[in-house]
């Protein structure tokens, strides 16, 4: 048996993009009721981008003040999905009018949704997105394992070429994943202040250097007395993978009923596709990035 909301015909096309078919409504009400303030931080990605990472590093240089040790960051308590909620998938879940009233601003958000189906106040407002790409190909690989471990509803047996070929038709989860990161792209290159553009693997190979952009760019940048405290190493060192992933509450416990916490944190790494895909499945999908992205100036050196 396969599960439903992964692949098609679990999915339905809305608004020009493929969703899980059970939580169209739930994007129907974000839209038509969220009301977004300047102070605002929308984390934006594909499934299987780098979304836990993000959400855990914006979540502790938001609060890195408010705790007074970073040992103390209830990063360590929490799930990072618990601690930046998903619109689509927690907030809106069933219910139009979600209490906000317990979040302190800026208030910390995440959604799966493309740029332009974003409700209009969270493009009206000040309100800031930062959006974190990754190669399609690790995508890809990472979305299969997460559709065949993590989903505890079924017992499913979904193939790594059954993923990429979906993908080659851009028939996955908030897909087509070209027209996904292009539209985030595009903004970020028109306006600077609204969307910061993100990559998995220069926040691997760069990690400090994109974490200070970060929180630069969100409104919390690092002093120099903080850098010359090693905050932000501190920063990336409870955020790092071992660390994530060897918390108890990463360890066990679930995310929403069916998603259990550890399959969030797999195996972290850059180009983990080459175990996994065929030669030619890697040529078939290296030609519709190669095509579908030319002239954007969006690229992904290890594969294009
Ligand atoms: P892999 O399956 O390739 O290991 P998302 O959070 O968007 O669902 O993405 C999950 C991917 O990010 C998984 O990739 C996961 O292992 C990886 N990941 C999670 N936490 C990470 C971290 N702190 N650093 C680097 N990668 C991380």
């Amino acid at each position: 048996p396969k599960a439903k909301g992964w692949l098609s015909p679990g999915l339905s096309l809305y608004q020009g993009f493929y969703c899980p078919s059970k939580i169209v409504p739930n994007i129907i009400s974000f839209q038509n009721h969220f009301q977004a303030h300047d102070q605002d931080i929308v984390l934006a990605s594909k499934p299987k981008s780098g979304t836990t990472w993000l959400k855990a590093l914006a979540f502790s240089i938001v609060n890195r003040k408010r705790c007074d040790q970073l040992s103390n960051c209830a990063l360590l308590k929490s799930n990072p999905h618990e601690l930046v909620p998903f619109m689509e998938f927690s907030l809106y879940a069933n219910n139009q009018l979600p209490d906000f009233s317990t979040m302190s601003y800026p208030r910390l958000f995440s959604t799966h949704i493309p740029y332009e189906s974003l409700p209009e106040s969270i493009k009206q407002t000040n309100c800031r997105i930062v959006y974190i790409c990754r190669n399609p190909l690790d995508i890809i690989v990472s979305h299969w394992h997460f559709a065949n471990q993590a989903c505890l509803e079924h017992n499913t047996h979904w193939t790594v070429e059954e993923f990429a070929e979906a993908y080659c038709k851009g028939e996955e989860a908030f897909g087509p994943f070209w027209d996904h990161m292009l539209g985030y792209h595009k903004v970020s290159k028109e306006n600077t202040n609204k969307v910061l553009f993100l990559k998995y693997e220069e926040l691997k190979k760069d990690t400090l250097n994109q974490v200070k952009k970060l929180a630069e760019f969100i409104g919390f940048p690092f002093s120099k007395e903080e850098e010359s405290q090693g905050i932000v190493e501190e920063i990336l060192k409870l955020c790092s993978f071992g660390n994530l992933k060897e918390l108890d509450v990463n360890k066990h416990g679930k995310f929403m009923p069916y998603f259990e916490n550890k399959s969030y944190f797999r195996k972290g790494e850059i180009g983990d596709w080459v175990n996994h895909l065929s030669d030619s499945m890697v040529e078939k999908l290296n030609k519709v990035i190669h095509e579908k992205l030319n002239g954007s100036g969006l690229t992904f050196k290890e594969n294009c």
